[in-house]
């Protein structure tokens, strides 16, 4: 195992109606900005909630935050914040919402010529505005972590700061029973891809990290399929939504090599194509398994026994067998496992690849290997 440090902040407020708790967890002599979507929370009873836990704050509210969400309409409220004086924000929605708002906490004060530097060079942010968060789509883990992505135009980058963590995040299941078959699969996709990206590289002896993470691809696999089959089932709402905070909270990361090369060469589908996160995912997965197998040998060995029970047959047909498995969850959650089943061609793997090399995305992976070349044979390997 590798050595770390480890520390999450974020007081995590779970279960039926935790909402209520925000009245505490933000201070009243703040001015609070409350941020939000589409409109999600108003017509699913979450906004009544918000306004009734903030009768005693001074508060107002900015709306409009996209799916993966847009610069512009972020800096939209960044202005807001600069000319009116908020100081505390509440993020209420999805990872899009609740990353939407961690970069305005940190464009806010940013010192540097345009805000987007943070993104596009990673320029380093000094100070952030404090915000809390209620989640209402459990997939990113966005609520504990450090981690945020924004999209312009077809530039979807992400950073990571301290700074930006949620002081607090409500979690209640409640909020999720709105979702949509394609919202609830996407989420579920996304976190299974989430523990993947920190297990599936090579052995370091991290045996808390292996199984914690293998807890989680087994509780995604085993509950996922019962909300494909009853949306309303508040037990496996409940156990995914822990599932996916935990996915990404920081916690399963620790002294282990990472990968994230299926986010990197995913984002390139969302950013040209408009594809979801989750479904990006879950077409460029199977095709990195494949086209890293021999590096990732006996991570794909452990991942074949321990989750899916293969045991039987040579390393090579063990491992086949694994990422059949793991095309068929996919498939049973009903998000795709290849470019033909969105109808993406041979043609748009060029599109994609340019914009892979324009954001240097050229050594990805664990090991820092799946170079170009690598990445273009993955998306063909996923036609
Ligand atoms: O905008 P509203 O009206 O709220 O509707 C949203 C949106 O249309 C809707 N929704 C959210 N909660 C709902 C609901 N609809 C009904 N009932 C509810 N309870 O769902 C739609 C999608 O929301 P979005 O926030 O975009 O989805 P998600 O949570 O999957 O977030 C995706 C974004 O997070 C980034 C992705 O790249 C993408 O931009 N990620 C962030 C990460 C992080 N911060 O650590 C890691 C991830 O890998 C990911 O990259
Ligand atoms: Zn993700």
């Amino acid at each position: 195992m590798n050595n770390f440090t480890y520390q999450n902040t974020t007081a995590i407020h779970f279960g039926a109606d935790q909402i209520a708790a925000i009245t505490d967890s933000i201070p009243k002599d703040k001015k609070v900005l409350v941020t939000y979507g589409g409109g999600s929370i108003k017509s699913n009873g979450v906004y009544d909630q918000v306004v009734a836990a903030l009768s005693e704050h001074n508060w107002d509210e900015f709306s409009g935050i996209e799916p993966n969400p847009q610069y512009d309409t972020l800096m939209k409220a960044v202005e807001r914040i600069r000319a009116e004086g908020f100081d505390y924000l509440l993020a209420v929605g999805g990872g899009s919402v609740v990353d939407g708002t961690k970069f305005i906490a940190a464009a806010v004060n940013f010192a540097g010529e345009e805000a987007w530097d943070i993104l596009a060079k990673q320029a380093s942010v000094e100070s952030a505005i404090p915000l809390g968060c209620i989640m209402t789509l459990p997939a990113t883990g966005s609520e504990t972590n450090i981690g945020a992505v924004v999209t312009r135009g077809k530039d979807k980058l992400a950073f990571m700061n301290p700074l930006v963590r949620p002081q607090f995040a409500v979690l209640d299941p409640q909020t999720t029973l709105s979702l949509s078959e394609r919202q609830t699969s996407n989420g579920v996709v996304d976190a299974f891809v989430h523990v993947m990206e920190q297990y599936l590289t090579y052995p370091v002896n991290a045996k808390i990290q292996d199984r914690f993470a293998e807890g989680i691809l087994l509780t995604l696999i085993e509950e996922g399929p019962k909300l494909i089959a009853d949306l309303q089932d508040m037990e496996a709402r409940t156990n995914v939504m822990w599932a996916a905070t935990q996915a990404l909270s920081g916690l399963i990361g620790v002294g282990v090599p990472q990968d994230w090369a299926t986010h990197m060469i995913g984002h390139e589908l969302t950013g040209n194509f408009g594809v979801d996160h989750g479904r990006s995912l879950t077409i460029v997965l199977p095709a990195l398994m494949q086209v890293c197998r021999e590096e990732k040998k006996a991570k794909l060995l452990q991942y074949a026994e321990r989750i899916w029970n293969i045991t039987e047959g040579c390393d090579d047909a063990r491992i086949d067998a694994a990422i059949e498995k793991t095309k068929q969850f996919f498939s049973q959650m009903n998000t795709p496992v290849s470019l033909s089943e969105i109808d993406l061609t041979a043609a748009d793997i060029d599109t994609a690849m340019t914009s892979l090399e324009a954001h240097g995305m050229t050594k990805l992976g664990e090991n820092g290997s799946i170079d170009l070349a690598r990445s273009r044979k993955i998306y063909e390997t996923a036609l």
